[in-house]
């Protein structure tokens, strides 16, 4: 692999992955890269985690804060949290075995807005970061770096760190060299400058990561392939809730307030998302552009059609099959797709100016337009708000999408008071089920809960929905601008809890 290594000085600084987190104090902070399953670093926190069954042996349990760009991969997520190597998480999480140790309280975890993540770091509210571990693709001869597959936060933990420890992965294709567009913001309020993105394929920063090479302690081989879920054909529910998204479009290109080629889009990750996708690749909008987070398949076969012009994002979530495509078509994709850090391709500045379409997931939104990302039951984390809050807030149009139901119809994604409160009714505009999509523009709470019941909530669900609604405008201790009746503004959740669910039993 000598040729991914061209920096002299680096090259001597090759060893193994347990050498390398041999060096990793006890109690480090580590800033690692990875944004969903790629980009991450891959042995490393292998090594670290034996060392953590190791150090338990021994009665001192290694425990260190890890931050990241967003979700990783089996090999760092899972498997640190597996060994409880992981004492802290931030700032986003998607795994099953980190779900189940923050909810079982063993991991500590900071779920934030992605644009955020970087600032935060920078006014060092996670203490000094001891180092940078971070996934490259090649390190040149003046020690910048080709990223990865994935910007996230690399340039914030590379700038900010003590020590630098560098995976070099020849599984990541060299031809991802060109794709990145690596802007750093200034981080002293005052002193900022806007950030000079007029248009979704802008490129204004570089294609590469400078850092200080003095810095860099360990320099760390892999081949190791990232890790996306494989992508369902989109089911019949999820066909449902595209179609009711692009008839909105439909009508507002009719309405003339949104031209053909539609606004940058923005399009959360998962099924339902990836079934739009698939439904605007047979739709009639043309020469679209995306201003993203993640480059999913479904964006892969926009980009093949025509259909989309540009995508802008910080990192693929390409399932394996789509990553044989992409590496395929690199060279034409390399014209196509821009990678960037993640304070800007969340960037609230750019997002609000380029007028975005957000279309992200809801675990449940309640009758007024609140919508819950994250938590089920209102105390159980699912994953994060992830850059969900960062366009929501930001976006042309926000709109937030689900199944109806959840668990056979046990659970209604509708309910009267959300149990936990990502995105508020200021930000939503549009809600969509299978049933329909609601859309709450121009309307006050009261006009918003009529709409989410009739169009969104499931048919079983929208009795005791209007039940609630009507007892609580009846209510003495109401307020009739968004009615509620507290002691029952929780009983879908609690009924559930007690029977399994939030229907009451006939
Ligand atoms: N109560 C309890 N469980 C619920 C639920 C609810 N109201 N709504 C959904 N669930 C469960 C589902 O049953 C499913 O469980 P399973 O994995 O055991 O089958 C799980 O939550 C995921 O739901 P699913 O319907 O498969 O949706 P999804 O994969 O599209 O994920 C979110 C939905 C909300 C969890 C996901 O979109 C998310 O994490 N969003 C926040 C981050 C985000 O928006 N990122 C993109 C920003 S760029």
């Amino acid at each position: 692999m000598a040729d991914r290594i061209l920096h002299k000085g680096l090259k001597a600084k090759v060893m193994s992955a347990e050498a390398a987190a041999a060096l990793i104090p006890n109690g480090s902070t580590v800033g690692m890269s990875g944004f969903t399953g790629a980009g991450y670093p891959k042995a490393v926190p292998i090594a670290l985690s034996k060392r953590a069954i190791d150090d338990r042996l021994k009665g001192k349990p290694l425990k260190l804060n890890v931050l990241t760009g967003a979700s990783t991969g089996p090999e760092q997520d899972t498997i640190m949290s597996l060994t409880e190597a992981s004492r802290f998480r931030f700032p986003y999480q998607g795994d099953a075995v980190t779900r189940e140790k923050i909810n079982a309280g063993l991991i500590e975890y900071q779920d934030m807005h992605l644009s955020h993540a970087g600032t935060l770091v920078r006014y060092g509210y996670y203490g000094k970061v001891d180092f940078a571990l971070i996934e490259v693709t090649k390190i040149r001869e003046d020690g910048s770096l080709v990223c990865s597959s994935s910007c996230g936060a690399n340039n914030v933990y590379l700038e900010h760190a003590e020590k630098i420890i560098l995976e070099v992965n020849s599984w990541q294709d060299e031809r991802l060299e060109g794709m990145h567009d690596i802007i750093s913001v200034n981080p002293v309020h005052g002193e900022r400058v806007p950030i000079p993105i007029l248009a979704t394929d802008d490129r204004k920063g570089s294609p590469y990561q400078t850092i200080d090479v003095s810095k860099v302690v360990a320099v760390v081989e892999t081949t190791n392939p990232d890790r996306n879920a494989p992508f369902k054909a989109p089911e019949e529910i999820h066909k449902k809730i595209a179609q009711h998204i692009l008839d909105f479009f439909d009508g507002e290109v009719k309405a003339g307030r949104l031209a053909k080629h539609l606004n940058p889009l923005q399009s959360g990750v998962g099924n339902i998302a990836n079934a739009v996708l698939v439904g605007l690749n047979e739709g009639p909008f043309e020469n679209m552009t995306s201003y993203t987070e993640v480059i999913q398949d479904g964006m892969l076969d926009l980009l093949d059609s025509g259909k989309l012009r540009v995508a802008s994002a910080t990192a693929f979530s390409v399932s394996p099959e789509g990553q044989v495509r992409f590496n395929k078509n690199i060279d034409r994709y390399r014209k196509q797709i821009i990678l960037r850090p993640q304070e800007i391709s969340n960037n609230p500045e750019v997002i609000r100016r380029l007028g975005c379409i957000a279309m992200n997931g809801f675990v449940e939104a309640d009758i007024y337009g609140h919508v819950n990302s994250t938590h089920i039951a209102g105390k159980g984390i699912e994953n994060g708000i992830g850059g969900s809050g960062d366009f929501a807030r930001n976006s042309a149009y926000t709109i937030f999408m689900s199944p109806a139901t959840a668990k056979d119809g046990k659970i209604s994604a509708i309910v009267p008071f959300a149990t936990h409160i990502d995105h508020t009714e200021h930000d939503v505009h549009g809600i969509v089920t299978e049933y329909g999509f609601a859309d709450l523009r121009g309307r006050s709470p009261k006009e918003k809960a009529k709409e989410i019941i009739e169009k969104a909530a499931a048919p079983e669900y929208r009795p005791i929905l209007w039940d609630y609604m009507k007892r609580a405008m009846k209510s003495p201790s109401a307020g009739l601008q968004s009615p509620h009746m507290f002691h029952e503004a929780f009983a879908f959740h609690t009924r559930y809890l007690q029977t399994g669910d939030m229907r009451p039993k006939k």
